[in-house]
């Protein structure tokens, strides 16, 4: 990131309103759920409920016959409506079609639609029009800003709703890797479509160091290092962040804190959605084997069945980071078959291990970036669903030879808090105490 940036935080005895009065929300666009954190003016910052009182939304939106689905309503509608459900959308977002990770995605079941090249050569969905007036039902595409602006409308009224008042700016959290064109792409899904005026874009690890700055840093501290590890749904992300504090006035001895991004790294195909595939794998074979199914065509040929599957394996996977075993029960999965079985941790964890065998390579790839050795590095805080899953912790506690790994941080919410606190600096609606950013 060139040049240094100034960027606010909130005395600590709250807000205060010197301006116009304008709400702004804080989004983080993952990949799995969108959260949102939304600033009012004289009010503490607050995380924006959906409609099911949820402080997270399921990345997702259904097109049903007569309405839009978000979030769990639109998980539960994916059975019934694989075609027109849209899912793990950031991972797509902005991406050519032909690209190889967008095929792979198709032949691994991420996306069970219909996907087709747009105009540009980007991944568009096709849907099925119902052919107004009489007309013979066509195909149409849908791309991927437009799918992406329901979402961010989605995101707006829940806010609009909360505050009682209109939201018109936002902070968006983007992945690391995200290329120029997809930072263009998300901005006018937000400006043009989903009518939010962007004040920035923000890494997600920026945006909780920031956060993490604020009050989990000692006043005086200089060059303090942490390394941020964040697993996503469907990536994971690694920051290594140097906290400083400089006298910047002549005048008074008050110390600035300076935040430094020292290195980035990514695994871009690591993230707690593909354990989910290798838990769908081993159902899938597991369904396909029952004496029910012999001579039956593979289950993964049915979006339905697949979509409903997904859905089992992911709630699978929590089930095995509490416990060694889980029992599995999808009623009717195909041709009235039920799945029914007890599946224990520890082969999951042996059908995973290509995936848990990269867990560390993001750490490596940042450190040598930014030129130092694990030693030198002397706080790691987690972040991300996907550090729940048991193995990963311990991978990363045996490679780090840290006994304590931090979450010091809501590791679900410093990136929605962190990028509210950004934006309401970049408004200048709020009175906030500089810090330096780089
Ligand atoms: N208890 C748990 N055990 C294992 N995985 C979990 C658990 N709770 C949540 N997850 C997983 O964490 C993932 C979501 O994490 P998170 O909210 O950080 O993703 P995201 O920010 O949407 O994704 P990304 O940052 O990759 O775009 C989901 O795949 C979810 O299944
Ligand atoms: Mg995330």
């Amino acid at each position: 990131m060139a040049g240094i940036l100034a960027i606010g935080m909130f005395l600590s005895q709250g807000i205060e309103d010197i301006g116009a009065r304008a709400n702004l929300i804080g989004v983080d666009f993952g990949s799995s759920f969108m959260k949102a954190t939304l600033v009012r003016p004289g009010k503490k910052f607050a995380i924006v409920e959906n409609t099911a009182a949820k402080r997270k939304t399921e990345a997702m939106v259904t097109l049903g016959k007569e309405n839009r689905l978000f979030g769990a309503d639109s998980l539960l509608a994916s059975g019934k409506y694989p075609l027109t459900t849209f899912a793990e959308l950031q991972r797509t977002f902005g991406e050519q079609f032909d690209a190889e990770l967008v095929q792979k995605m198709k032949e691994h079941r991420f996306i069970t639609n219909e996907i087709a090249a747009d105009e540009r050569g980007v991944v568009a969905w096709k849907v099925t029009s119902a052919g107004a007036g009489g007309e013979e039902p066509g195909e149409e595409l849908l791309h991927s800003e437009e799918v992406v602006a329901m979402l961010l409308q989605y995101v707006k009224m829940l806010a609009e709703k909360q505050a009682e008042a209109s939201v018109r700016e936002c902070v968006i959290t983007v992945p690391s890797w995200f290329s120029y064109d997809q930072r263009l792409m998300i901005r006018d899904a937000a400006e043009q479509l989903a009518g939010l005026s962007v004040l920035q874009l923000v890494h997600e690890n920026t945006a909780a160091a920031v956060l993490f700055g604020i009050d989990k840093v000692d006043k005086e501290a200089q060059n303090h290092t942490v390394l941020f590890y964040n697993m996503g749904g469907m990536d994971t992300e690694v920051a290594i962040v140097r906290y400083s504090h400089l006298n910047v006035s002549e005048k008074s001895k008050k110390l600035t804190p300076y935040i430094e991004i020292l290195a980035e790294a990514h695994e871009r195909d690591l993230g707690s959605k593909d354990l989910d595939l290798v838990l769908f794998d081993i159902l899938a074979d597991k369904f396909n084997a029952l004496k029910e199914r012999e001579g039956k065509p593979d289950l993964r040929t049915n979006p339905r069945a697949t979509k409903r599957l997904l859905k089992e394996a992911a709630k699978i996977k929590e089930v095995l980071s509490a416990n060694k075993q889980a029992s599995v029960k999808v009623p009717e999965l195909l041709d009235y078959v039920t799945l029914q079985l007890t599946l224990e941790r520890a082969e999951m964890e042996e059908k995973a291990s290509e995936l848990f065998a990269r867990v560390t390579r993001p750490i490596e790839a940042a450190l040598a970036k930014a030129g130092l050795s694990m030693d030198e590095i002397h706080q790691v805080e987690l972040l991300g669903g996907g550090i729940r899953t048991p193995k990963v912790t311990e991978l990363l506690e045996k490679a780090l030879k840290v006994k304590e790994l931090g979450v010091h941080l809501n590791g679900d919410e410093a990136m929605c808090f962190g990028s509210a606190f950004i934006g309401s600096n970049s408004t200048m609606n709020f009175k906030v105490a500089a810090v330096m950013l780089t």
